[in-house]
Order: C-alpha cells, then sequence, then structure tokens
C-alpha cells in the first residue's frame, strides 16, 4: 500500500506550498470568543488560549505541579570522552510515589560555577549506557532496547542513522555543550499495555485539573524534572537549555517547551503528527493510524478526529507558536514522508506570525529546500535520507544552537 511506501521511505517530500492545507485558524485572528491579537501585550492571554486548545483537542492535561527530587548523584568517569569531561548521573524521583528516572549527563571540561556550560536535554529512544556508550551507567530494571554492540545494534543503526542511539558526544562537548539524556519510558513505559500505569501513577500525585490522561503530557513533564535537578547545579548554565527530541520524542519536547519556559529553546527531530506538522495535512500519518496504534499517546478527542481531521478546530501550528520567541528548530528528512516535512513547514509558517508579533525574524525561509538554519528563530531544516539522525543532522543541530542560543544574551 502507499502507507507502506511512505514508511519504508520510498516517497519523497513534496515541495508544492501552492495548495491546501494551510494552517488554521490562523493564530493570531479572532477566536473560541477572544478578539484578535493586536500586539505582543496581547500574547499571553492569547498563548494561554491556544494551550487550552492542544489540551482539550490533543494531549490532555499537562501534570504542572509536580516536583522532580534529587535521589542520588554518582560521578562516573572524571576523564570521559577521551578526557573531554565528565560523565556522571544523576536519580530523580518524581513527587512522593512517583516513578524514579536516571539522567546521564556529560559535562566538558571547562564548565564551572563561573562558567556554566549551556546544556542539552535529551529524551532517547535508547538507555542512557547505550546513549552515552558507558555501560557504568544505570539502566532501568528491563533493560533498553539499544547497544550491545550486537548484530541488533547493527540492524537499528542502519535503519535509524548512526546517531539513533545518542549524539557523537565528543564533538558535543568539544563545542561546549554539557549532554544530560533521558530514556523516556523509565518515567512511563511506551506500550498500551503499561503506559496507563505510569499516567496513573502521575495523576495521583497531581490535582484533578492536571492529571494527565496521555503519555506524551508524562514525557514531557519529564523534561522539566530533570531540569528541578539539573538547575541545582552550577555548573550548568539554566538559562541556556535546550530541550531536544527525535520523532515521538520530539513531540514531546515541543509540549515540553508550550509548558515550560525554563527549556530556552527546541530541537524537534521528526515529529511528525502529533508534533510539528499540520493534523489536517494529507502526506503522511494520519489521526487514524496514529491514534489505533499509540491510543495512549493522547486523550481521546484527539482519536475522535480520526479520518474527520477538518473537524478538528484547531492544528499544530498553535504548538510551534507556543515556543516563541524562543529558537526553534523542526529536522525533517526528504525520505521521511511519514513525518511529513510539507505539512512541517506549513504548520512553521502558521506559526511565524508569533514571532513577529514578538519581534523576532521568525522564519525566513520560504521553502523546503532553503538551506538558511541560522538567520531566523524558527528554523526548518530538511537532510538526505530516511527517517532516523544521521552525521548532517547533528552538524545542523550544533550550527543552529551556536547562531541562535549558545551566542544569545539570554
Ligand atoms: C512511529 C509513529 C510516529 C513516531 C515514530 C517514532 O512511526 O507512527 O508517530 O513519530 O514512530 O517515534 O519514531
Amino acid at each position: 500500500t502507499s502507507s507502506c511506501a511512505v514508511q519504508l521511505g520510498l516517497k519523497k517530500a513534496d515541495t508544492d506550498l501552492s495548495g491546501p492545507p494551510i494552517a488554521e485558524p490562523p493564530i493570531l485572528s479572532a477566536m473560541f470568543g477572544q478578539s484578535s491579537v493586536e500586539d505582543a501585550q496581547d500574547w499571553p492571554q492569547r498563548r494561554e488560549l491556544l494551550k487550552k486548545a492542544l489540551i482539550e483537542n490533543v494531549y490532555g492535561p499537562y501534570p504542572h505541579g509536580l516536583k522532580g527530587k534529587l535521589v542520588a548523584h554518582n560521578v562516573i568517569d572524571e576523564a570521559f570522552a577521551d578526557g573531554r569531561g565528565r560523565l556522571e548521573e544523576y536519580q530523580v524521583q518524581v513527587g512522593e510515589n512517583g516513578p524514579k528516572f536516571w539522567i546521564g549527563l556529560a559535562i566538558p571540561n571547562a564548565a564551572s560555577k563561573e562558567q556554566p556550560a549551556p546544556m542539552i536535554v535529551a529524551q532517547s529512544f535508547c538507555q542512557n549506557s547505550a546513549a552515552l556508550h558507558d555501560e557504568r551507567l544505570h539502566d532501568p530494571e528491563n533493560g533498553g532496547v539499544c547497544g550491545g554492540g550486537g548484530i541488533m545494534a547493527s540492524i537499528i543503526k542502519w535503519v535509524f542513522g548512526e546517531y539513533i542511539e545518542g549524539p557523537p558526544i565528543n564533538d558535543v562537548l568539544d563545542r561546549g555543550y554539557a549532554y544530560a539524556t533521558i530514556y523516556s519510558t523509565e518515567i512511563a513505559a511506551d506500550s498500551e499495555t503499561s503506559a496507563y500505569i505510569g499516567i496513573e501513577k502521575i495523576a495521583a500525585e497531581t490535582s484533578s485539573e492536571n492529571a494527565p490522561v496521555g503519555v506524551l503530557s508524562v514525557w514531557a513533564a519529564g523534561f522539566g524534572w530533570a531540569l528541578d535537578v539539573l538547575d541545582q547545579d552550577l555548573r550548568l548554565d539554566a538559562n541556556r537549555t535546550v530541550g531536544w527530541g527525535h520523532s515521538r520524542q520530539g513531540k514531546a519536547v515541543l509540549w515540553a517547551a508550550a509548558n515550560d519556559a525554563r527549556l530556552e529553546a527546541v530541537i524537534a527531530h521528526q515529529s511528525g503528527t502529533g508534533g510539528a506538522t499540520l493534523t489536517k495535512s494529507l502526506n503522511g500519518e494520519s489521526v487514524k493510524k496514529i491514534t489505533d496504534s499509540y491510543p495512549y499517546w493522547f486523550n481521546d478527542r484527539f482519536a475522535s478526529y480520526s479520518e474527520r481531521e477538518e473537524e478538528s478546530p484547531i492544528d499544530q501550528h498553535f504548538l510551534i507558536a507556543l515556543a516563541a520567541p524562543r529558537p526553534v528548530f523542526l529536522g525533517n528528512s526528504w525520505n521521511d514522508v511519514w513525518s511529513d516535512p510539507n505539512g512541517a513547514f506549513r504548520a512553521a509558517q502558521g506559526a511565524d506570525p508569533a514571532y513577529k508579533l514578538l519581534g523576532k525574524n521568525g522564519l525566513v525561509q520560504t521553502g523546503l529546500q532553503d538551506t538558511d538554519i541560522t538567520s531566523g528563530e524558527l528554523v526548518f531544516q530538511i537532510s538526505k535520507g530516511r527517517h532516523g539522525i544521521r552525521a548532517q543532522d547533528w552538524t545542523d543541530f550544533l550550527s543552529f544552537l551556536d547562531a541562535h542560543f549558545l551566542l544569545s544574551e539570554n
């Protein structure tokens, strides 16, 4: 079927932006009983409206008000990555009786209280020991899906790219960034049978209005629970923190940035449906596909738009706009039509008015093929290949961070 061909990466993203769908409704127009936005002063109120619409129509409540507490801190290697930095780990407890999870942390040598390092906080498909290639890091009790160097590890890398497990850590440290990695399924499982157990554990810790119903809200909040602990570490710059996520974690990181101002920038790579791409776009993954396979990611209202996407009163440009005016990197690949680069570009166009309203350059690119990833704060990148993380992607992530984030005044 054509859906199969799309998932296998046999189709190439369409560059044509002339037709529908467009990002509707326009984020600054009159909507839901609120009049149109005239200037930057109106933005905070509009922001709340967009967020509420996403809670109601896509993700369900975000577990605000819960804190991550320090449980343990281990120094693992003082000469990590051939002496480039230190390898450490933190264990975090969510609330009083919520889940515990580990953060694997690589810190460049130069980081100090006087000169704290900017930090990439990542959620990963792979357990921490695989993401940072060090067996001494704690893994969750149920192990993890990556690493081990066997045939499976090779297949995973061949399919999803050489950096699917973790970043080129030497480059990251050489460029002055600290890297913190979380295995999100340690916070709440990524399977229909177990996810609800994790969601309910978090719900039990929160007020009913903040009780999550979907796992994306829980994973998203995981960034914040990690920051509750990492921000106490004075070698890390709490004012230069970027959230990073690929695919399902790309969805989570955008939703995290919408809810947590401590994320100063976002890299959402191939986040697709339920992430940066328009729900009403007919390319790539449909609401039916995603909610049949992963009903526990979202609330029930989102699933109800299955095969009637056009009836949703909102779209995902709301999500990108909620990150404004912060730097946002939307990563794509030409043969990853499943994640719908065309729909993501249109969503970025739809979010751009928020950046302009707030006095920023926003999206300066005029088409998918534009390669300017340093002039605007809202960046659309597209690389060769299929779904996965490859060398070019990390080159681009780091260039984006250097231009918009490391050197920014914040
Ligand atoms: C599946 C899913 C996508 C998701 C992706 C991933 O393909 O359909 O929505 O983004 O997995 O997380 O890699």
